[in-house]
């Protein structure tokens, strides 16, 4: 298998709850397993994608009288995955275990749809400090489906060194760097690094979101999850919460949720700021992944080296693998970004 257990026995985001509207139908894929969401009155549906009659892919079917219909011989799926009909037979069909769609389990939160593929995760995804919290605002970005796997894609953004360089001018610069302390702390499922700074980065975006700065915290929750935290003298600047559900071996999907102190300014104003800073450091990244995945495929896998930068890598991967930190103090490593 590709991916650990603690990664397929988990929860996972896949889609924006607004792009699943009702009567629509969406294809996903989710640790390799190709999966058809729907929406009808009955709700949300997630059905394997695959017809249990003739393995025609569902999710090119249509939602018809509150049930998926798969598009060959019309066979009609609840959100339950009993099969509601076989048109043309007058049989009852319902309770026939063997006619039925194989199901996922779904949880819809906060505008975003989660699947569970194994009877092992709990009975929810367990998500990070305030991704629901009511006196935030909170507004999503959606990329699509990118190239490299998903553990990398957490590792870049756990790694802050890469963002001089890779992003230099953006977010930090690589020809002007700042003292600051990085600060490593474990927690029950993850590990944080705190940068603690005297000044905003030199970089664009610090200059126009950032007023005053003390600390940035990145918190890894495993197995997908990394919430960065930007905090000034006093509070909360802005919160992004990335999600990186791995879709297949070699392709991903991230999602990000922005989460920004109310009343600074409106809601659709910091939307447009943040998307307008993000837009060019978000094509930097994705494209390193897409490159390095390009790499490790034609070398047929990856050849890792940590420098004195990589300070976390080995926990992360230890953490994407399911295993857990032992508790420690904090460690205090100095360094110029
Ligand atoms: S293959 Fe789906 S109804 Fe026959
Ligand atoms: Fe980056």
């Amino acid at each position: 298998m590709a991916f650990p257990k603690a990664v397929t026995d988990a929860w996972h985001m896949v889609a924006l709850s607004r792009d699943v509207k009702r009567g629509g139908v969406r294809k996903v894929s989710l640790c390799n397993t190709p999966i058809a969401l729907f929406r009808s009155e009955a709700g949300l549906g997630a059905l394997v994608d695959r017809c249990p009659h003739r393995n025609y892919p569902l999710s090119e079917g249509r939602v018809h009288e509150g049930a998926l219909e798969c598009p060959y011989h019309g066979w009609r799926f609840g959100v339950d995955g009993a099969c509601e009909a076989v048109p043309g037979c007058m049989t009852e069909t319902r309770s026939d275990a063997k006619l039925r769609a194989e199901t996922v389990r779904v949880y819809e939160a906060h505008g975003a749809i989660f699947l569970a593929l194994s009877e092992e995760a709990p009975e929810r995804p367990d998500l990070p400090p305030d991704f629901g919290n009511p006196d935030l605002d909170h507004f999503w970005w959606q990329q699509g489906t990118w190239e490299g796997r998903a553990f990398d894609a957490i590792e870049n953004v756990m790694d802050p060194f890469h963002t001089n360089h890779l992003h230099h001018g953006f977010i930090r610069r690589r020809d002007k760097r700042l003292p600051v302390n990085l600060i490593v702390t474990h927690f029950d499922d993850g590990i944080a690094m705190t940068i603690e700074q005297t000044q905003p980065d030199l970089g664009l975006m610090s200059r126009f979101l950032e007023k005053d700065r003390s600390r940035s915290i990145s918190r890894y929750h495993a197995p997908t999850i990394v919430q960065a935290r930007w905090e000034g003298e006093t509070k909360l600047t802005l919160c992004v919460t990335a999600i990186f559900t791995p879709a297949t071996d070699g392709t991903f999907t991230p999602f990000a949720r922005f989460s920004t102190p109310k009343g600074l300014a409106p809601g659709w104003l910091k939307q447009a700021a943040i998307r307008l800073f993000l837009a060019p450091v978000v094509k930097q990244d994705r494209d390193a992944l897409a490159r390095q995945h390009e790499v490790m495929t034609h070398f047929g896998h990856p050849r890792f080296t940590s420098g004195p930068g990589d300070i976390l890598d080995l926990r992360l991967h230890q953490l994407w693998q399911g295993h857990r930190l032992e508790p420690s103090e904090e460690e205090i490593v100095k360094a110029e970004l």
